[in-house]
C-alpha cells in the first residue's frame, strides 16, 4: 500500500456545525442529522462562551431543544453575541424560544401546551425552511411556553392551532427558528426543513461524506503517527475492526494488530478475524491462542462477577505479553511502538463531557479495556463517529459485512452465557445452539429488528425430556431476543412464533444433551440483557 499523502484534502471538521446542547437527548440526534445532510456536526455545551464557540468557525450554529422553560430560574441563556457574530443559527424548540426572547420576541407562558404530532400550517411556503414542503404538515411539538410575537425584522412563516409562532424566518441576518422538533422522525418533512437551514440559508455544501471521513483521518493519522509504529487490539467487534482498518489504511505495515483467542467467542467469530479481516484489510496480525489458559482460570468459578474479573484480568495479561513481544521484535525500520489504537466512539466522547481536547481510555466494563500504565499515545480514529457512520466506513473500506453489521457481543463472550462453570464441553454445546439461533433469525430478516438475542446455557440446571426413545436428563437453552436503542433500556422483542419454533426444533435436534428451549420475556429493568 502506498504511503504517499493524498493529494489536498477539504477538512471538513475544520469548520463545524455547531450543536448548542440545552440538555435532554436532542442534541446527538440533530448531529447526526445534519450528518446524514452530509454536512459535518459537532455538539457543544450551552455554557460554552460565545467566543469559544465563534474560534471554531463554525459554518452554522443550531440551538437545540432542552427540558426547561425559558421563564424558569435558572434556565440555559444564550448570548446575544451569538446571534450578531453573522453565523447562520438555526433554534429548534426550545433554542427557538430562547432566540424569540433574546432578540426582542414574545413568548408566553399561556399555559398552552402541545405535546407530540400536531398540525402545522405553512404561511410562507416559498420561504427558505419550508421551500418545496406542503402547506400542511405534520410535526412533534413538546413545549409548554408560546411565541406570539416574532423578533423585528423576523417573518413569521408557520404557525399551529395553538400557537401563533410557530416558525420564523429572517433571511437577512440568516437567523431561523422553528417550534417543533425537526430532528425526530414523527415531523414528516423535518429532514428536508434542516436541510434547507443547511444549503439554502447557511449555503453550506454537502461534502461530508463516508469518503471525505476516510480521507481526513487517513491524513490525520499519517501526521500523528509519522514513522512510528502502532498496535491495535482486536474484539472481533465493529468499532476496533474499522479502528484498526482505517490505521492500516494510512500507516500500512506500521501497525501490528493483536487478537487474543480467549475461547469465549462464537462459532466462526475467531475464523472471521483471523481470516475475512486480514483477507480485507491486509492487516499484519498476532493471534494469541490463549484458550487453554482462559479455560483454566476459569475452571471452578461460577460466580458471574468472579467469571468477569477473571476473564478481564488474564485478558490484559495476554495482551500485555503480545505489546511486550511486538515491542521487543522490533521492525525492519527499528521504529519503536508509540501509539495505541482505540475505537472510541463520539457517543462515548460526549458522554464522558469532552466535546473536545483527549479523552479518557474508557474503562467500561469492556474486555477490551486496557491496562492503564501502559505508556502508549492513542489513536482514535473514529472520535467523531456516530456508531452507524463507523459501520458506514468499514463498509467503505471493504470490511466484510458479517464484521461491519454484527450485534454487540460482550467482551468477556460465552463465558457470561454459561450459568454455571465454564468448561469445553459447555462452550462447544452453547456455541452450536447459538449458531443455530443466528441462522435462523437472519434467515427470518431480524437482524436489524432484533438489537441482540443473547443464548444462554443454564449449565446448573436439567429438566427432564423425551428424546428419540428415551428419557433424558438434559441443559435448558435460554433464547433473550431484546430491542433497544442503547442497550440501556430494553424489551423483549415480539418475534415470530414459526421462527421460535424452528430455533427450538433445530436446537433440540442438533444439539446433544439439550431438551428444552425457553424464551426470556423480559424487559430491562428489571432484567439485565445478558444473564449474568
Ligand atoms: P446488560 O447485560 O448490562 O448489557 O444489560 C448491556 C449491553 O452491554 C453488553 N455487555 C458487555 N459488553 N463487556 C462488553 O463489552 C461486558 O463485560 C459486557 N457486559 C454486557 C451487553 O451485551 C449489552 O449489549
Amino acid at each position: 500500500m502506498s504511503a504517499a499523502p493524498p493529494a489536498a484534502v477539504h477538512d471538513n471538521t475544520a469548520e463545524p456545525v455547531l450543536v448548542v446542547d440545552f440538555g435532554a437527548q436532542y442534541a446527538q440526534l440533530i448531529a447526526r442529522r445534519v450528518r446524514e445532510a452530509r454536512v459535518y456536526s459537532e455538539i457543544v455545551p450551552s455554557t460554552m462562551p460565545v467566543a469559544e464557540m465563534l474560534a471554531r468557525n463554525p459554518k452554522a450554529i443550531i440551538l437545540s431543544g432542552g427540558p426547561s422553560s425559558v421563564y424558569e430560574e435558572g434556565a440555559p441563556t444564550v448570548d446575544r453575541a451569538l446571534f450578531e457574530a453573522g453565523v447562520p443559527v438555526f433554534g429548534m424548540c426550545y433554542g427557538f424560544q430562547l432566540m424569540a426572547t433574546t432578540l426582542g420576541g414574545t413568548v408566553d407562558n399561556t399555559g398552552a401546551r402541545e405535546y407530540g404530532r400536531t398540525p402545522l400550517h405553512v404561511s410562507k411556503p416559498g420561504s427558505t425552511l419550508f421551500e418545496g414542503t406542503p402547506a400542511e404538515q405534520s410535526v412533534w411539538m413538546s413545549h409548554g411556553d408560546a411565541c406570539s410575537a416574532a423578533p423585528e425584522g423576523f417573518t413569521v412563516t408557520a404557525s399551529t392551532d395553538v400557537v401563533p409562532v410557530a416558525a420564523f424566518e429572517n433571511d437577512e441576518k440568516k437567523l431561523y427558528g422553528v417550534q417543533y422538533h425537526p430532528e425526530v422522525m414523527h415531523s414528516t418533512h423535518g429532514q428536508l426543513v434542516l436541510e434547507h437551514f443547511l444549503y439554502r440559508g447557511a449555503g453550506i455544501e454537502p461534502t461530508w461524506t463516508t469518503g471525505s471521513v476516510i480521507e481526513e483521518q487517513v491524513e490525520a493519522i499519517r501526521k500523528q503517527v509519522g514513522t512510528k509504529r502502532a498496535i491495535c487490539g482486536l474484539s472481533g467487534g465493529v468499532d476496533s475492526a474499522v479502528a484498526a482498518a482505517l490505521v492500516q489504511k494510512a500507516i500500512g505495515s506500521q501497525l501490528t494488530c493483536v487478537y487474543v483467542d480467549h475461547g469465549l467467542m462464537r462459532k466462526g467469530e475467531t475464523e472471521q478475524v483471523e481470516k475475512d479481516f486480514v483477507a480485507a484489510t491486509g492487516v499484519q496480525l498476532k493471534v494469541v491462542d490463549a484458550k487453554k489458559r482462559f479455560l483454566d482460570a476459569l475452571a471452578g468459578v461460577s460466580d458471574p462477577e468472579e467469571k468477569r474479573k477473571i476473564i478481564g484480568r488474564e485478558f490484559i495479561r495476554v495482551f500485555e505479553q503480545a505489546e511486550a513481544e511486538i515491542v521487543a521484535e522490533g521492525s525492519a525500520s527499528g521504529e519503536p511502538v508509540e501509539f495505541l489504537v482505540q475505537g472510541t466512539l463520539y457517543p462515548d466522547i460526549v458522554e464522558s463531557g469532552g466535546g473536545t481536547g483527549t479523552a479518557n481510555i474508557k474503562s467500561h466494563h469492556n474486555v477490551g479495556g486496557l491496562p492503564e500504565d501502559l505508556e502508549f499515545k492513542l489513536v482514535e480514529p473514529l472520535r467523531q463517529l456516530f456508531k452507524d457512520e463507523v459501520r458506514m466506513v468499514g463498509a467503505e473500506l471493504g470490511l466484510p459485512d458479517e464484521i461491519v453489521q454484527r450485534q454487540p457481543f460482550p467482551g468477556p463472550g460465552l463465558g457470561i452465557r454459561i450459568v454455571g462453570e465454564v468448561t469445553q464441553e459447555r462452550l462447544d454445546l452453547l456455541r452450536d445452539a447459538d449458531a443455530i439461533a443466528r441462522e435462523e433469525l437472519t434467515a427470518a430478516g431480524l437482524d436489524r429488528e432484533i438489537w441482540q438475542c443473547p443464548v444462554v446455557l443454564l449449565a446448573d440446571v436439567r429438566s427432564v425430556g423425551v428424546q428419540g426413545d428415551g428419557r433424558t436428563y438434559g441443559h435448558p437453552i435460554v433464547l433473550r431476543p431484546v430491542s433497544s436503542e442503547d442497550a440501556m433500556t430494553a424489551d423483549w422483542t415480539r418475534m415470530p412464533y414459526e421462527v421460535l419454533a424452528r430455533i427450538s426444533t433445530r436446537i433440540t435436534n442438533e444439539v446433544r444433551d439439550v431438551n428444552r428451549v425457553v424464551l426470556d420475556v423480559t424487559s430491562k429493568p428489571p432484567g439485565t440483557i445478558e444473564w449474568e
